[in-house]
């Protein structure tokens, strides 16, 4: 233990368990709660696909969480190194780093197109602030969207700059700046959306909007419905990809896992359930779809900060702090790799950097051509941007969360997971324990034989 001490000591460590809280929450808060869970639940029809995610948060984010914050405490490592060492030592295979490798390849490829998504954020910052929204109507802000996204040039440069932000973060090593932005942002994003729910519930059809959240209509729900609830429970908890490992590998000892995870989820559902909140009324009362797609949000917020007193301000600030959250999240997304090349293969950090965002860029094209030059390829019906998102999402998550679990709950020893991860051993320890080796990857194989039409 005091090699592990030692080592852990040279990387660095969280200055303190609310750091972790914070940049865990900060990793988790993003888009995906703000932008893509009212837009998956618009087209997935509503109360029964929250319910369904809501489950899967519950009975396998929660779970898989704890194992892969105690995975990267344990193992003191980018996620790939973690995972071999871990399985060295309890004298299995080192070909169980599948877990580890795959994630960060997954957070890669997400990435590339999660800073597009935040480009149309940053994009919308200037429009806000100059009063450019003032008075539309759903029609007009639908063809202002329209038009950010017909314009390439504005997409690419909006997205370097996100990408340009993350790396040099990254660059400089990610706990400073990180430490300093999160401790004003998630209070902040968390008051403007309360203010944004009461807009909506004033000026919206609010009865209807909470109606579609939260009252299921089991008829609606396919089984893509439930693999796109599963996949987005991992997408929000920043799971499947490392993520969650490589921040548990600054972790402390002594803090405890449980209870920071559960903190890190509760506080991640509720900005989704927020969004919807505020996002729904709005749709409804502007006769708006709520099916419309990636594009929701962009459309029917900005008929509420041109209506709102205020609106311009609130409006920019919205934006701005929806930026951060992204990028904060894109941090997150970034450091395995990152940690992977500089731990794995000895490069420097700056090299690392350089290399990752040269790629990314390259690969960031696809989505950005994806709504203009070439909206009309398709890939299995989808274009370049939705495929990558369908496949990382649905599939590569969970698959990479289904190897960190079966590692976890059958090739370590009950002995060892029980040391690291710190709940003692009574009930709690028991229930989570049952659940990872059994609940969790057989939730996750239904799912996937169920949509491969297999059963
Ligand atoms: N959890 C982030 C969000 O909800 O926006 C997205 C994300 C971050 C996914 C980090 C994966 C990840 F590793
Ligand atoms: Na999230």
């Amino acid at each position: 233990a005091s090699v592990r001490t030692q080592q852990s000591a040279a990387r660095g460590l969280w200055s303190s368990r609310w750091v972790f809280f914070l940049a865990a929450t900060g990793s988790a808060v993003g888009l995906g709660n703000i932008w893509k869970f009212p837009y998956i639940t618009g087209e997935n029809g509503g109360g029964a696909f929250v319910l369904v995610y809501l489950g899967c948060i519950l009975l396998i984010g929660i779970p898989l969480l704890m194992a892969e914050v105690m995975i990267g405490r344990r193992g003191r490592q980018n996620p790939d190194g973690a995972v071999a060492r871990l399985a060295r030592e309890a004298g299995a295979s080192t070909k169980w780093r599948v877990a580890g490798w795959l994630g960060g390849l997954t957070g890669f490829l997400i990435l590339s197109f999660y800073l597009v998504v935040a480009g149309w954020a940053l994009a919308y910052v200037p429009t806000t602030l100059s009063g450019g929204f003032n008075g539309v109507t759903g029609e007009a802000s639908g063809e202002l969207f329209g038009a950010l996204l017909a314009n390439p040039l504005r997409l690419i440069l909006c997205g370097s700059l996100v990408l340009a932000a993350t790396m040099l973060i990254v660059g400089l090593g990610v706990r400073g700046g990180l430490e300093r932005s999160l401790r004003f942002l998630m209070p902040g994003l968390f008051v403007l959306l309360l203010a944004l729910v009461g807009y909506a519930a004033l000026n919206g059809e609010f009865a209807r909007g909470v109606e579609f959240l939260f009252v299921p209509d089991f008829s609606k729900l396919t089984a893509t419905s439930v693999l796109i609830a599963l996949g987005h429970a991992f997408f929000t908890l920043s799971l499947g990809c490392g993520a969650m490992m490589v921040y548990g590998s600054y972790l402390p000892e002594g803090t405890s896992i449980a209870k920071t995870s559960i903190l890190v989820a509760l506080a991640d559902t509720a900005v989704a359930l927020l969004a919807g909140l505020a996002i729904f009324p709005l749709v409804f009362g502007n006769g708006l779809e709520p099916g419309a797609g990636p594009g929701l949000i962009f459309v029917t917020l900005p008929i509420a900060f041109g209506q709102m007193p205020l609106g311009q301000l609130v409006g920019g600030l919205f934006f701005i702090m929806l930026v951060i959250a992204a990028l904060t999240s894109a941090i997150s997304l970034s450091e395995p790799s990152i940690a992977w090349m500089t731990e794995r293969f000895g490069m420097s950090r700056m090299k690392a950097v350089l290399t990752s965002g040269a790629l990314l860029w390259l690969l960031s094209l696809g989505s950005v051509f994806s709504f203009n030059y070439w909206s009309e390829y398709m890939l299995f019906g989808k274009t370049f941007f939705d495929s990558l998102d369908y496949l990382t999402t649905n599939w590569l998550m969970p698959l990479g969360g289904l190897c960190t679990v079966l590692f976890t709950g059958w090739v370590l020893k009950e002995q060892t997971v029980r040391e690291a991860i710190g709940i003692g051993q009574g009930g709690l320890f028991r229930a989570w324990w049952l659940l990872l080796r059994f609940g969790t990857p057989l939730a996750i194989v239904l799912v996937f034989l169920n949509l491969s039409g297999l059963i």
